[in-house]
């Protein structure tokens, strides 16, 4: 017996050092490349590729065989159609591919391309499947919706022989050349060429083909050589990690080169862990060796810097060089890769000076669909978003709490765990909106349900959350358990709404739950049975402050190939999956967002409120519907460092409402590291924490003193300037534009800028951040790309402005580098308070910040941050301006409506309690009084005077001069006279 127990405390002792020798030699997280393609391994990719290989090798001798029928050609109400031959060279066999360009009202072109045999259902599907023959039509369906008019402007020119030119466009000043033999389109604007289609002649159709079985050969015979030609390897079966994709319909994808010629820098294609200004992918130094992929998928552990695909795609690009940017979409909802390569040549002397040394050349191929794509052709990238926007929807104006700071982990346990951390919250005095529940609070992963043993109590819970208005989001997945005992499961699959396998059986596959079956939101009728599962009624322990989290919508499917569903699975209309996997998280993100909508619909007077639904995948148009964030990115520096890129990348894409887990979700963060991840994430526009259900707990009250005071002031900085923040996302939700904005946006001339992703303005306040991401650090370089003068936030320090230097700016573990670009007027509530809602009514503090030339100009946005009503007017929208020494303020909405005067009403008392004007000039000196005008009755009439008290400079910091309660009201007119 002794001699057992010594045994066994030996084994102990030995596996507890074992232990500890591995806790020290964690190995480092990475990512698992054998999970995921590479474009090797991805059949239509290396054939799409090897096709540009042949292409490039024969050089001068190659010739695409696709050619516009000039006989064919129509053109009427702004669009032309026509049949392109493609001439297939084994067998000199002609495939018709039915072609139309549309020159839309907004100055937009698109061309798609289809393919005449399988657009009639004239081909044989292989396996019996029950796939739909044709190339996959309806991404339009979910991606767009509006700005679809013809143009009644456009207008044939010339058709000289082989060509047809097109004039379109604002003033007839863009212009598509469109060649016949071989097909290609050149889109000019102002006589200059922007973006050009298959001038390198890689435009590929694969066309349908019936395979040819070959005899298998007799034993002991070897296998017949493959013919000449081209590489059938990949046509019909491809196996990866396992699986074998049946591939009913063959070869079918499509590839186009697209070149901007003159254009330097190209940006878009999210999501991917890289640089804002993409980078070449055809290898050498610095560049990376595959194309950009876009296939959503739950990227376990993703690595930085890689052109890998992540959770969602917008397959749009921007072009930018001096003072122009332009653009395209590529509407593909298949698995597509990009290749970048930038071509360097001689500038031309004689050139007007505008077209630069280099030209980008970009080679987009999908793996089946339509070739569909719009041209945008700017000049500045404002132009090209807000035209994809008009397309595609604007950014969904939130309510107010989801632009403040969200509280998250995975998971706190107990209902009474989420009441004693928004008590501890409020204990450290730590301004807070939300608290979220990841999936432990389910029974056993069964959505719409609670865990009986440790959420017994949901409304409680809201109860107390609701006190100071704050808000609960719940996770739901799209994957639905398959267990006996689940209502859920039995309604979706007895009313058949679940996504099917290749054969038509309901499809089976593993998620957190174990085996489940996934909700197929391509369906009408899947729509409308998930909108009911959020009845208050049905969705019991859900309130009116319940919110929703939509994760794993890649769909991430533990045991399929790539962690994602078998692209042979079927979706409603019979569509496989393979056609419509990068739209499948927005599917059901839309869902949800329509079950949010509807939530109230038995509560007139409640009325709907606006959803909010955060996703991980997405695809154009995602952006109406909710937010977005980069997912499980790990706790360390370099991943601070990456969400930067990755957010400004979203904003230029159109959608702006992005943030990344602070933090970082795998791993523990140090201290200083979580400090300077909350200070980089009061300016995400999409502001949460979270971690890791193995993360130990990192609420800002956990880390103790100066860390938790430093972290409580970055989210009061992110409070107080909430007016900004929401007028930024009146902006996004209006026209389209990024919250957060690069320096190629804000500066197009400055090609200095063009590659900084590191650093970033808010929206056009006039204030620069640049968040610090790297251990230690005690200062950072601003980069300045213009003559104004700059002032540090905190203390008004001053960097006087030179295009292209650098500001060194001060920073200590409290300090965020922040800079206020003078020029600006920037609306601020100062008063610390314990969530968003608490701040509807508290007075403002309006920030002036003067120029050079002793101006400014800002402006506010304003409604009840939670009903539609300001689509009937119930919102304010002032502009303030100061010059010639009076500052004023003036309504700027651009239409009243039935609610607007209740609204007013509403905010009739809420003042400005502060003006600083940052600046100030030095005459102000003998300055004490500013006289106060406001109007009343749509007249303005003298008010009184305001003291004004003056601040010298001193030490390299700015004159400024505080006006403290000048009387006046936000919602009205009025003058404050310093002269
Ligand atoms: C994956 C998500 O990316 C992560 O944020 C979440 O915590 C886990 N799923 C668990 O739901």
């Amino acid at each position: 017996m002794m001699h057992r127990t010594g045994l066994s405390q030996r084994w102990a002792a030995v596996f507890l050092f074992l232990s500890l020798l591995c806790s020290l030699f964690t190995p480092a997280l990475m990512v698992k490349h054998e999970n995921f393609k590479t474009c090797d391994q991805s059949g239509f990719c290396k054939r799409n590729r090897a096709y540009a290989d042949s292409a490039s090798a024969a050089s001068s001798s190659w010739r695409s065989p696709y050619d516009l029928d000039s006989s064919s050609i129509i053109f009427k109400d702004g669009k032309l159609s026509g049949t392109i031959i493609k001439t297939v060279s084994t067998t000199g066999e002609k495939v018709r591919l039915p072609l139309t360009v549309n020159f839309l009202e907004s100055g937009t072109a698109r061309v798609v391309v289809d393919e005449e045999k399988r657009q009639k259902g004239d081909i044989v599907l292989r396996h019996e499947s029950k796939a739909k023959k044709e190339r996959y039509n309806e991404a339009e369906k979910w991606a767009i919706v509006g700005g679809l008019e013809l143009s009644k402007g456009a207008a044939v020119v010339s058709s000289e022989a082989g060509y047809t030119n097109v004039k379109y466009g604002p003033q007839s000043s863009h212009e598509a050349v469109v060649r016949h033999s071989p097909f290609g389109i050149e889109f000019k604007r102002d006589g200059e060429t922007q973006v050009q289609f298959n001038g390198r002649g890689l435009l590929n159709m694969e066309h349908w083909r019936a395979k040819v079985e070959k005899p298998e050969p007799k034993e002991g015979e070897e296998p017949p050589p493959e013919p000449e030609g081209e590489d059938e390897s990949t046509w019909w079966d491809e196996s990866f990690g396992g699986n074998t994709d049946s591939k009913p319909r063959g070869p079918e994808s499509i590839g186009l080169d697209i070149s901007f010629p003159g254009y330097e820098h190209v940006y878009g294609i999210p999501e991917h862990a890289s640089s804002l200004s993409l980078k070449e992918t055809r290898g050498g130094d610095g560049k990376y060796s595959d194309p950009y992929r876009l296939y959503n998928a739950d990227v376990f552990e993703y690595e930085l810097n890689s052109p890998m695909t992540l959770y969602g795609s917008i397959p749009f690009m921007q072009a930018h060089r001096k003072d122009s940017t332009v653009g395209v979409l590529w509407l593909n909802a298949a698995e597509t890769w990009v290749d970048i390569v930038k071509n360097r040549h001689a500038v031309n002397q004689l050139s007007l000076g505008t077209v630069g040394a280099v030209d980008t050349e970009t080679h987009w191929f999908s793996e089946s669909g339509l070739l569909d794509v719009f041209v945008f052709l700017g000049p500045h990238s404002q132009n090209v978003v807000e035209s994809y926007s008009a397309l595609t929807g604007f950014t969904a104006l939130p309510q107010s709490f989801a632009i403040a700071y969200h509280q998250c982990r995975w998971n706190y346990v107990t209902d009474t765990d989420v009441i004693d951390v928004d008590r501890r919250m409020d204990k450290h005095k730590i301004p807070y909106d939300v608290i979220w529940l990841d999936i432990e609070y389910t029974d056993g992963k069964k959505y719409f349900t609670w865990d009986p043993l440790t959420f017994t109590d949901p409304e409680r819970m809201h109860k107390t959350l609701d006190k100071r208005e704050r808000k609960l989001v719940a996770i739901i997945d799209p994957h639905i358990k398959n267990t006996p005992d689940y209502s859920i499961v039995d309604e979706m699959k007895s009313k058949d709404l679940a996504v099917h396998n290749k054969d038509g059986n309901i499809y089976e596959g593993w998620c957190w739950p174990g085996s489940s079956h996934w909700v197929d939101c391509f369906s009408p009728a899947a729509i409308k049975w998930w909108i009911s599962l959020f009845k208050y009624s049905k969705f019991t322990g859900t309130f009116k402050n319940t919110f929703i989290w939509n994760d794993m919508n890649e769909p991430s499917v533990f045991n399929g190939p790539e962690t994602t569903m078998p692209k042979d699975n079927l979706h409603f209309g019979n569509w496989e999956h393979r056609d419509v996997h990068n739209i499948n998280g927005l599917t059901f993100h839309n869902a949800t967002y329509e079950a949010m909508t509807h939530r109230n619909d038995d509560d007139k007077k409640e009325g709907p409120k606006r959803p909010f639904v955060l996703t991980r995948s997405f695809y154009s148009g995602s952006q109406r519907l909710g937010a977005m964030w980069t997912g499980d990115n790990e706790a360390k520096w370099d991943h601070l460092k990456a969400s930067i890129p990755m957010i400004l990348n979203q904003g230029i894409s159109g959608f702006p409402f992005a943030g990344a887990d602070v933090g970082g979700f795998f791993g523990n963060p140090s201290k200083e590291l979580l400090t300077r991840w909350y200070q980089a994430g009061a300016f995400y526009p999409f502001f949460r924490g979270h971690a890791h259900i193995d993360t130990r707990r990192r609420e800002p009250y956990m880390a103790g003193e100066p860390y938790t005071g430093i972290m409580t002031q970055a989210l009061r900085l992110r409070y107080s300037l909430l007016p900004a923040w929401y007028t930024a996302f009146y902006e996004a939700s209006t026209r389209g534009s990024p919250i957060i904005r690069p320096n190629f946006y804000v500066y197009p001339g400055d090609e200095k800028g063009f590659a900084i992703d590191d650093q970033f303005y808010l929206a056009n306040t006039g204030l620069l951040a640049k968040p610090i991401t790297e251990e230690g650090k005690e200062s950072v370089d601003i980069y300045i790309a213009d003559g104004e003068s700059y002032f540090d936030y905190f203390d008004y320090t001053v960097h006087a402005g030179k295009p292209g230097r650098t500001a060194t700016v001060s920073a200590p573990l409290e300090r965020i580098p922040l800079l206020m670009q003078g020029g600006h007027i920037i609306p601020r509530r100062d008063r610390p308070r314990r969530s968003s809602g608490l701040m509807r009514y508290d007075p403002f503090t309006l920030v002036v910040v003067l120029g050079n030339d002793g101006s400014a100009d800002g402006e506010l946005y304003l409604d009840d941050g939670e009903s539609f009503d300001y689509q009937e007017g119930a919102y304010i929208h002032r502009r303030f301006a100061f010059s010639n020494g009076i500052l004023s303020s003036e309504d700027i909405a651009v239409a009243k409506g039935s609610k607007t005067e209740k609204y007013h009403k509403s905010m009739k008392d809420v003042r400005v309690e502060k003006i600083i004007v940052v600046n100030a000039p030095e005459a102000w000196k003998s300055k004490n009084e500013a006289s106060v005008s406001e109007e009343k009755d749509g007249k303005s009439g003298k008010k009184g005077d305001a003291t004004v008290t003056f601040v010298g400079k001193t030490g390299g910091k700015a004159n400024w001069a505080v006006v403290r309660d000048p009387g006046v009201r936000i919602g009205n007119g009025w003058k404050i006279d310093f002269n």
